[in-house]
């Protein structure tokens, strides 16, 4: 489907691993976006301070306000995130806690959001606690476009990215997936 109006989508990993898996669906992600959809692939989650809510005020921790913009910039969020202990990375967390104090338009609450599980292993903790942490943030989670999508390292190539073409398919089938229920539920 072709649309007029492009898309922007935030890339979200909840790994800080440089090999990570969950990253490069991402990267993949950014680097071949559908028609439509600006791919902004948010790189910084370890700059991000321990949340506390003494220092959610202004002058915001600068990585904070930054991580605020790039969201309140998105007309929705993609994440992929990898189970430590039957739950999500305390770090993966910890961004999420950053996101529900924000008060301005455009922030997490009611912001289109979904998820690619590249976990092997279901992962199943993880993704459940995800959905429950984005219902308290009260984002609106695109169901459709929500994805099971097992990756190992080994399908990560030297450059990052995953090769395989059934794989890309599927990436940008999620992209697409999003775009349209943009286009259905927001821009008509
Ligand atoms: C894991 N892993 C893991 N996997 C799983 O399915 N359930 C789990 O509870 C855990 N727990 C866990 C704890 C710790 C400390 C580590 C280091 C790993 C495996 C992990 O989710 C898997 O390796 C992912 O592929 C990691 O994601 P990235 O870094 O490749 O994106």
């Amino acid at each position: 489907m072709t649309y007029e109006r492009t898309c922007r989508v935030l890339l979200i990993s909840g790994s800080l691993r440089a090999g990570s898996t969950n990253t490069a669906v991402l990267r993949t992600a950014a680097a071949l976006p559908p028609a439509g959809v600006e791919p902004d692939l948010y790189q910084d989650l370890g700059h991000l301070p321990h949340f506390n809510p003494d220092d959610d005020t202004d002058p915001l921790p600068a990585p904070v306000s930054l991580l605020r913009q790039r969201i309140r910039a998105a007309d929705a969020v993609l994440f992929s995130v990898p189970e430590y202990a039957g739950a999500l990375p305390g770090s993966f967390k910890n961004l999420l806690d950053w996101t529900i104090g924000d008060d301005q338009p455009g922030s997490i609450y009611e912001k289109p959001v979904a998820w690619i599980n590249a976990s092997p292993r279901g992962a199943a903790g993880a993704h459940e606690e995800l959905r429950v942490v984005l219902g308290y943030a009260h984002g609106s989670i695109i169901d459709e476009a929500c994805a099971d999508l097992p990756i190992t390292g080994s399908q990560v190539g030297p450059d990052g990215l995953i090769a395989d073409p059934d794989v890309r398919a599927r990436i940008a089938g999620v992209l697409e997936t999003i775009a349209d229920h943009l286009h259905r539920t927001r821009y008509l």
